[in-house]
């Protein structure tokens, strides 16, 4: 499948000094107008004038290749055309709904009901909250309480839910919650199977995956863990943020069978790996495991702000306007997420990701075996981390020279951002349209990128 009439292929094209003069005054004039915590553009500075595809042009007319894809909004893209004419359609008509139903709303859920995982296919309700992925958190949170008349929740360490108060107290990173800690309270954290720093010290993914769920299942089993029986387990099947971390295939499965067997409501956030990132349409489907609630975002709204929460029909415990929100579904973004949608089922996309995943990979791991400071490439599809390190054998983490090789592959026209529990992961999320062509230049740019800069290590 060829993709390349939807990207500006001549990137990257850098024609000036970054940041050019013109992106610099719009950096300038936003560092006056917007507060501190605008962030994006301190990694990548320059100021947008035009996204296709896997493309983005500046105000200066240097062309990149987007390695960000818009933190995984942009599955499809910037500027798709395939949606940009549903959308204007649906423009024309109508703007603002909140929970009416319209055409344009119950074809999108019926087609996310059929995608979903197994047991919630077609055996699923599903519920538009507020924009964000944080407000379907929020929600999966008000469901599993309503469901099980109890509050405490487990979440995983890694994980990365959203910057609500809800949500953030189920975020595990210490800088984005200390300052407003207690949050919501009876949240606990347990180990995930993040098999390159295995807390239990394993030697292989499979004995990470084993040793982290047993631990899950002491916990629940032991009446002196300290955890009550919580009302919701929640995880990223594959983490995002936590440096796109791919757990052993047993992991997820046996998470789900445990917190089963507890009957503690199993949640899957897919608000970042969801929608064929991973090569498959949900990454929870590489383990075979079905969640009782999902949430879902980013992608789903093709570009747009729209986010969801799919539960299992039985669940549907809660009452009339029991979650509720102003922008509870966006009629452009529906139009849109409905459109992307087909575009994935009629490209088949889930396999051209997959394939070309598994061949960036392969680049990524021959590069590898010649660094010292590639401690390890992992990913799924489109979804992957480097992480980097100050040695390979100590495995210290160093986010230091992970922000090196960012900034130096922005200079040669590569915009990706950076994650990780250390901040010292690069992570790769384009937009799943992305040419083989513009992904190899992008990889041959990051090994370069890694190469010049483990040379200047003094
Ligand atoms: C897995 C996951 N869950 C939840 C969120 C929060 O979504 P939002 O930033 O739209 O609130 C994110 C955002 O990156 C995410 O990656």
């Amino acid at each position: 499948m060829m993709f390349g009439d939807l990207s500006f292929e001549e990137a990257p094209l850098i024609k000036t000094k970054l940041p050019g003069i013109r992106s610099k005054e719009f950096l300038n004039l936003q560092q006056k107008l917007e507060g501190n915590p605008v962030s994006y553009p301190k990694g990548s500075p320059i100021a947008i004038k035009q996204g296709f595809g896997a493309t983005i042009k500046d105000v200066d007319d240097n062309i990149f290749i987007d390695f960000f894809g818009g933190a995984g909004v942009l599955a499809l893209g910037h500027c798709n055309p395939y949606i940009d004419e549903r959308i204007r359609k649906v423009q024309k008509e109508i703007t603002h709904t909140l929970d009416f139903p319209t055409e344009i709303r119950l074809e999108l859920v019926e087609k996310i009901q059929n995608i979903l995982p197994s047991d919630l296919r077609n055996n699923s309700k599903v519920i538009f909250g507020g924009p964000t992925g944080s407000d379907a958190v929020e929600s999966a949170i008000k469901l599993s309480k309503i469901i099980t008349k109890r509050h405490g929740i487990i979440a995983f360490e890694g994980a990365y839910h959203g910057m609500t108060s809800g949500a953030l107290a189920l975020t595990s990173g210490k800088f984005w919650k200390e300052k407003y800690m207690p949050l919501i309270p009876e949240v606990h954290f347990v180990p995930y199977a993040y098999s390159y720093r295995c807390p239990f010290k394993t030697n292989t993914a499979a004995a990470c995956a084993e040793a982290t769920a047993n631990y899950f299942e002491h916990v629940l089993e032991d009446p002196h863990s300290g955890v009550v029986d919580p009302a919701m387990t929640i995880i990223e099947p594959i983490q995002g943020e936590g440096g796109s971390i791919v757990p052993h295939n047993t992991f997820v499965k046996k998470i789900t069978e445990i917190s089963k067997k507890y009957e503690i409501p199993m949640v899957f956030d897919e608000i970042q790996a969801g929608f064929c990132r991973t090569g498959k349409f949900f990454s929870s489907e590489h383990s075979g495991a079905s969640p009782d609630i999902m949430t879902i975002s980013k992608a789903l709204g093709g570009g747009f702000p729209l986010s969801a929460i799919a539960y299992r029909e039985d669940l549907d415990v809660w009452s009339k306007a029991a979650h509720i929100g102003t922008f509870r579904g966006n009629v452009t973004a529906m139009a849109a997420g409905s459109a992307s949608i087909d575009f994935m089922l009629e490209n088949n996309l889930a396999n051209y990701v997959e394939e070309l995943g598994n061949y960036m990979l392969l680049k990524l791991e021959k590069c590898e075996k010649n660094s010292s400071i590639m401690g390890e490439v992992r990913g799924k599809g489109l979804m992957i981390g480097i992480e980097i390190v100050e040695d390979k054998e100590t495995k210290k983490p160093s986010p230091d020279l992970c922000s090196k090789i960012r900034d130096e592959m922005f200079r040669k026209g590569v915009i990706i951002e950076i994650g990780g529990h250390y901040d010292n992961v690069l992570r790769f999320l384009p937009p799943l349209i992305i040419t083989k062509k513009l992904a190899e230049t992008g990889i041959d740019i990051c090994t370069e990128s890694i190469e010049k800069i483990e040379s200047e290590i003094v």
